[in-house]
């Protein structure tokens, strides 16, 4: 909790957090409206569609909200960090192909992806005690998020009633792996920054010490070359 609301606190980053947030819920939204056009199953068409209109409206709040912060404070030239590996966005669902993923597997998807959703924003609501109004947009939120997590859990039992353990282990297991995958990156990416910072102070500084005393040996002008290395240019071809 102390390190989310340090990540909180700061306008700039909350701004670029919210802006994400609202592109992701957006993306989602899009992705599970095309989830409705592919199924085949009449209910989990019109929940679907129930769902993507939610998602949409999670992003344009997100995105007034922080329309609204910015108005109140300029942006600073220099981007805030913004840690995030240690708070993401709410879904996942940027993970997410419809076309590949039958129904029982699209909803073990959805279902382990809007409880995380729904833990996370939970954190991020109690952390914003500072900010009311974000507070109370996550709040709004949290209650479509269980929503989702609910009857994605009860359409799964329905549709594959004696393979939804199953399922919901598969993607548990899926979003772990990619948890995983996220965090390895940004790991590289650091001890990549720390070999290269290395580099460059330990063994650059020879070779720029070489070259700077080759450089002093150098006579300066035009020197003359032998007579062997002055042939015609023409000559080899
Ligand atoms: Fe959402
Ligand atoms: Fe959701």
């Amino acid at each position: 909790m102390p390190v989310h609301r340090w990540i909180w606190r700061d306008a700039e980053r909350r701004v670029q957090k919210l802006l994400r947030f609202g592109e992701t819920e957006i993306d989602g939204g899009r992705d599970i409206l095309r989830a409705a056009e592919v199924t085949s199953d009449s209910l989990l068409r019109r929940l679907f569609m129930v769902h993507a209109t939610d998602e949409h409206r999670h992003g344009v709040l997100f995105r007034r909200r922080a329309a609204t912060l910015l108005r109140a404070r300029p942006r600073r030239a220099m981007p805030a960090f913004q840690a995030d590996w240690l708070a993401p966005g709410g879904h996942g669902l940027d993970d997410l192909r419809v076309e590949e993923e039958s129904d029982d597997t699209l909803l073990a998807f959805l279902h382990v992806s809007e409880k995380a959703a729904a833990s996370r924003f939970t954190v991020y609501r109690d952390a914003l005690q500072h900010d009311p109004a974000t507070r109370a947009i996550f709040d709004d939120i949290l209650h479509d998020e269980i929503f989702h997590m609910n009857y994605t859990l009860t359409q799964l039992v329905r549709i594959s009633p004696e393979h939804h353990r199953w399922h919901l282990w598969r993607a548990r297991l899926s979003r772990l792996w990619k948890g995983y995958l996220r965090l390895a990156t940004a790991v590289a990416g650091v001890i990549g920054a720390v070999l290269l910072t290395v580099q460059y102070f330990i063994i650059l500084p020879p070779f720029a010490f070489l070259a700077k005393r080759a450089q002093r040996r150098e006579r300066p002008g035009w020197s003359p070359i032998s007579p062997e290395r002055n042939g015609s240019l023409k000559d080899e071809y």
